[in-house]
């Protein structure tokens, strides 16, 4: 507690423009996430280039000056920083394309496209195979282009000899003596003309199929020999590979007339295929007959092709289409990475010599071949690698086709209707951005972007992935395994370079054949290649984290496990981390029993429990549905998803019974939105959604409540004067200026709270102790024993009687309420308040408005009242914060002496910060939960349907892995800038979570806002006392008395 008492200051700095780009998109997901909770907009509104009849944007694109077939990039950079993160392009013939650039919309696109991963795009090659002459590939086109069973078939089939480490690491020593070679190449080639020449990308290329040709084919091809001839095999296949990707690009974006009659450039393609197949196809005949002519040896290790023709449930042709695949991706992928690899380390100079260094170290005098404990000590290297993919990427995006709808960034993009996709169905692609060079960032940014692990999409197609992969979609060979294997290489021809000496390299690359690399000073090259993906560069480069970031990175090392896992079998339930679980008690020994466990504080147990066991835990009790507590915001969005259509929350259910058992049957069997479930939630919530959470609804109540605060306010001063500081009981007032703010919304009127001569017993403070009173003993009721269900335990008869005043009290307020609506003159002039408004909406009873009241009243006094006094004490304790509110209010403000307007609070920007951050650090509920009405695979745990998934805010809002600093109070984080970096949307949820967000939220934080405009206007607050303590009972408030003292500012 004392660390948060810390006075912080982070200056908001206008962010370096290289930053501005993703902050964009940052604050974009934000208001994508705020607009999730009312209508999506059609995709319709999608911004992009003009839209011409017939031709969709394609007149836009080809006359765009930035536009070159070439350099498709440098537009699409264009149109991002016109239209923002989100476009739409759409072209005759072609999918119209939803082109999404930050990585929260990324990797919503994941969970959504998680099950049905289809990728379009490839359609001229899938036609061309199908049309092969005798059918050769025997209907099924491979994994590049299938999609849906099919796909899966072979994926799931292939997956574990391509990306298991062990598989691959099998491969070390030929791709070790390939390298080797290849440096013997360049030193030869250095030699003879002074640097490299400048066809020296094809040299590359030689590399690559070598290396690639090693896997898939099991043998030496020859590539590398330096005499080789122009029209050998090997030559034909690179030029061919480059042929396929140059036609396949033309033929895909251009318009797809191919699909009407043969195009010339659709011929070229089809005939570029043809030959590139004969080839392979006979490389790959000869490898079978080698392979086959070997004596049978139990000790031998088996080949790739050989575990993969062995394989249950794939046919030979399916084996050969792979490594057809494999050639095909192998070869200018890698190649192309390392080159801008090369490029870079030339180019900065300390970043080559700190590799060379580490290379050293790791190395030392070892002579034989790498091993794979030598790749896995250096981190400087990946770090190299990940940072020049970061910046020059191979690939530019990769797409996805939906196949249900998905709201983006606020817009709902339509599902693919199939028989006319042509036309409707929406591809969404993943674009990389660059940012800033250093290899220390990507270093760094193991720790600092985890926070949204899909930050760091440099090979879109899988780096968007916490370390995984975007999705189950990569393509073993060209993007996986062999990459890895690349990786592994990359190492191996460092450690050879940097024997070798350093020399001048003129790398010609960009283009083919054209050099547009300048001469630069760098080791002889390093020659590895790696589109890498995520998902490989887990196995290969995740490390644990450091000691000292501990509890920091759990979250996301963590989430890497999860997204490794979920290439394979989910698992069990029952391996869920967690403490002991005893037979009928669950794990209720093990938290009683434990040291940290109060019953006042279940957050420190539930903390140390996160500290114990990682983001994802167990928590059994008897009579309660089993739960899994998560803390990390990517199973909380997976949550969210997953419940979005039925959000079913238990933990009510003693006051449900209550409801049911009144007497008269007053509730008509129906128990309201806090207590109810499925349809009949629904029926309410839907109803009752537009009037509770439009702004333009709750912005009628701002001059009244305005009024009572500045009534508080005097009540403030006066209590001052008396006492020198507020009284030891002043939460008490608070929750008199709460009762008094949320009756004027609910029950239109005021009660009266804050007269200082209000009588103890008088109604509205009764209701103040009733409704803290139920607090408490839904706590006891819920968190003990549910014996209840079967007879009235003295918690559950003390909940009774409670809730019974508490629902006469309020049942005559609201009758005196209608009364009084009833008796005024009808007038066209007046807006209808909320509870007019509600009693004449169809669908709804006046019991459900009468219902609703009732849990208005009973959500709206502690919850706010408690949130206020943590926020006034954080201001205390960090004056710096506290100054800079009370000029931003005294800016906004100025000389204003009228009720607040809307406007004053719009821009309140700061004053908001701190609200979201003190609600970080001070959360009002530990969390919520939803129980899963289907199951759900969550951090790679298969978890049932009927389990309940507790998600802990309060937990995540401490943890480093979210939010770098966590212990300190820095509003700034939530500035627009985000200067202390951007914050994923579900990693601060003390609203709640989805559809069953809290429907007072906005009510809420309206009742706030002018609270601290007020108070800052007017006082200065301090807390003279020890740190405070805080206490749990359901939700949090302090336990320590709020003895601040408010001293006038002017
Ligand atoms: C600081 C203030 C408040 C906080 C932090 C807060 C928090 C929450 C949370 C976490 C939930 C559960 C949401 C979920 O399951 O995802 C909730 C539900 C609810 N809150 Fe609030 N609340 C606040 C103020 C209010 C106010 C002022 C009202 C009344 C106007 C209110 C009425 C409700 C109701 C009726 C529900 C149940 C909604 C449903 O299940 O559909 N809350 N609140």
């Amino acid at each position: 507690m004392s660390s948060v008492g810390k006075c912080v200051v982070v200056r908001t700095q206008w962010p370096p423009l290289s930053r501005v780009f993703t902050t964009i998109a940052a604050t974009r997901q934000i208001t994508a996430a705020e607009q999730r909770t009312s209508e999506p907009k059609p995709v319709s509104e999608v911004p992009g280039p003009r839209v011409y009849p017939l031709l969709g944007c394609l007149p836009s694109i080809i006359f765009d000056k930035s536009f070159s077939s070439n350099k498709l990039h440098l537009y699409f950079k264009k149109m991002i920083e016109i239209h923002g993160p989100i476009i739409k392009l759409t072209a005759p013939f072609t999918l119209p394309m939803i082109c999404i650039t930050n990585p929260y919309d990324a990797e919503n696109l994941v969970r959504a496209t998680m099950d049905a991963s289809l990728r379009q795009g490839f359609d001229s090659l899938k036609m061309i195979r199908l049309q092969t002459a005798d059918s050769y590939f025997e209907g099924k086109t491979g994994i590049m282009t299938e999609n849906g069973e099919e796909w899966w078939r072979v994926r799931s089939r292939v997956q574990p000899f391509m990306m298991r480490v062990k598989e691959v690491v099998a491969y070390l020593p030929v791709m070790d003596q390939i390298s080797l070679e290849f440096m013997d190449r360049i030193a030869s080639l250095q030699s003879q003309f002074g640097e490299m020449p400048s066809d020296f990308l094809n040299e590359m290329y030689k590399w690559a199929l070598e290396s690639v040709g090693s896997v898939a084919l099991n043998r030496r091809l020859g590539c590398l020999d330096p005499n080789i001839a122009p029209d050998s095999e090997p030559i034909r296949l690179i030029r061919l590979v480059n042929q396929l990707f140059t036609s396949l690009t033309e033929v895909e974006f251009g318009p797809h007339l191919w699909k009407v009659f043969p195009t010339p450039a659709f011929r070229k393609l089809k005939k570029t295929h043809q030959e590139f197949l004969e080839i392979a196809d006979k490389n790959i005949r000869e490898t079978e007959a080698a392979l086959l002519a070997q004596e049978p040896s139990d000790d031998r290790e088996l080949t790739l092709m050989e575990g993969l023709l062995l394989k249950p449930g794939l046919s030979r042709k399916d084996v050969v289409t792979l490594i057809l695949d494999m050639l095909f991706a192998g070869v200018d992928t890698t190649s192309h990475t390392l080159s801008f690899v090369m490029y870079l380390l030339a180019r900065h100079p300390e970043v080559q010599i700190k590799v060379q260094e580490e290379i050293d170290t790791v190395l030392g005098d070892h002579e034989g071949p790498l091993t794979h404990h030598h790749l896995a000590k250096l981190h400087y290297l990946k770090a190299v690698v990940k940072e020049s993919m970061r910046l020059l990427p191979t690939v530019m995006g990769i797409a996805r086709t939906l196949d249900k709808e998905l709201v983006i960034s606020g817009y709902l993009i339509p599902k693919g209707v199939c028989n006319i996709h042509l036309i409707i169905n929406h591809t969404v692609l993943s674009f990389t951005k660059v940012i800033i060079v250093s290899p220390k960032t990507a270093m760094v940014s193991d720790g600092s972007y985890h926070a949204n692990g899909f930050g760091r999409i440099t090979f879109p197609s899988s780096e968007g992935v916490p370390a995984g992969a975007l999705d189950e979609r990569q393509a073993p060979g060209s993007h996986s395994s062999l990459l890895l294997i690349s990786l592994r290489r990359w190492h191996q021809d460092v450690r050879r370079s940097t024997h070798r000496g350093t020399g001048d390299v003129h790398l010609p690359l960009g283009g083919r054949g054209t050099s547009s690399f300048q001469r630069a000073n760098c080791t002889t090259s390093l020659l590895v290649m790696s589109t890498a993906t995520r998902r490989m560069m887990v196995s290969v480069l995740w490390r644990p984290p450091a000691l000292s970031r501990g509890f920091a990175t759990t979250a996301a090392t963590h989430q890497v496990a999860a997204a490794e896992q979920r290439i394979s079998e989910p698992k069990p339930v029952y391996e869920v981390p967690g403490p002991r679980v005893f037979p009928f008690l669950g794990t209720l020994p093990s938290m009683i029993f434990d040291k940290t466990f109060r019953v006042n504080a279940p957050h420190l147990y539930l903390l140390k429990m996160m500290k114990t066991y990682g983001p994802i835990f167990k928590f059994v009790l008897p009579f309660m549905p089993p739960a899994v507590v998560v803390a990390n915001p990517y199973d909380t969005e997976a949550l969210v998803r997953a419940t979005m259509n039925n959000p079913v929350r238990d933990g009510f259910e003693s006051y449900k019974k209550i409801r049911r058992d009144a007497a008269d049957n007053y509730f008509e069997n129906k128990t309201g939105l806090l207590t109810e479930n499925g349809e009949e939630w629904w029926r309410v919530r839907s109803r009752v959604q537009p009037l509770m959470m439009r702004i333009k609804e709750v912005v009628a109540y701002l001059p009244v409540m305005d009024q009572i605060t500045l009534d508080f306010m005097d009540r403030i001063a006066s209590l001052q004067s008396q006492f020198g500081e507020m009284p030891s009981d002043f939460q008490n007032e608070l929750y008199k200026w709460a009762l008094e703010s949320i009756g004027s919304v609910t029950l239109n009127r005021r009660l009266g709270c804050l007269d200082p001569n209000i009588a103890p017993d008088s109604e509205p403070l009764r209701l103040i102790k009733l409704v803290n009173q139920l607090f408490t003993s839904l706590n006891d009721a819920e968190f003990s024993a549910h014996i209840w269900m079967y007879f009235p335990t003295p918690a559950f008869k003390k909940l009774q009687k409670t809730h019974q005043e508490f629902l006469e009290i309020a049942d005559k307020n609201i009758r005196e309420t209608e009364a009084a609506l009833l008796a005024q003159e009808p007038s066209d002039d007046r807006e209808l308040t909320l509870m007019e408004g509600l009693l004449l909406k169809p669908g709804l009873s006046r019991k459900d408005v009468v219902t609703l009241m009732l849990d208005m009243i009973f959500g709206g006094i502690d919850t706010t009242s408690n949130s206020l006094g943590f926020v006034l004490y954080l201001l205390a304790r960090n004056s710096e914060v506290q100054t800079r509110l009370q000029e931003e209010v005294d800016t906004v403000l100025g000389d204003h002496k009228g009720p607040l307007t809307p406007h004053h609070l719009a821009n309140l920007h700061y004053l908001k910060a701190v609200v979201k951050e003190s609600m970080r650090l001070y959360p009002t509920f530990l969390g919520t939960g939803r129980t899963l009405d289907k199951e759900l695979v969550i951090s790679g745990y298969l978890i049932p349907k009927g389990w309940q998934v507790m998600v802990m805010g309060t937990l995540m809002g401490r943890d480093e892995a979210f939010f770098p600093r966590a212990e300190e109070f820095l509003p700034e984080r939530w500035m627009r800038d985000r200067p202390l970096g951007p914050i994923h949307p579900f990693s601060a949820v003390p609203f709640g979570i989805g559809t069953r967000m809290c429907i007072g939220r906005r009510i809420a934080e309206q009742e706030m806002y002018i609270f601290l405009t007020r108070v800052m206007q007017r006082f200065t607050v301090d807390y003279k006392y020890e740190d405070l303590e805080i206490m749990c009972r359901l939700m949090f408030s302090s336990a320590s008395p709020l003895k601040f003292s408010f001293t006038e500012r002017r």
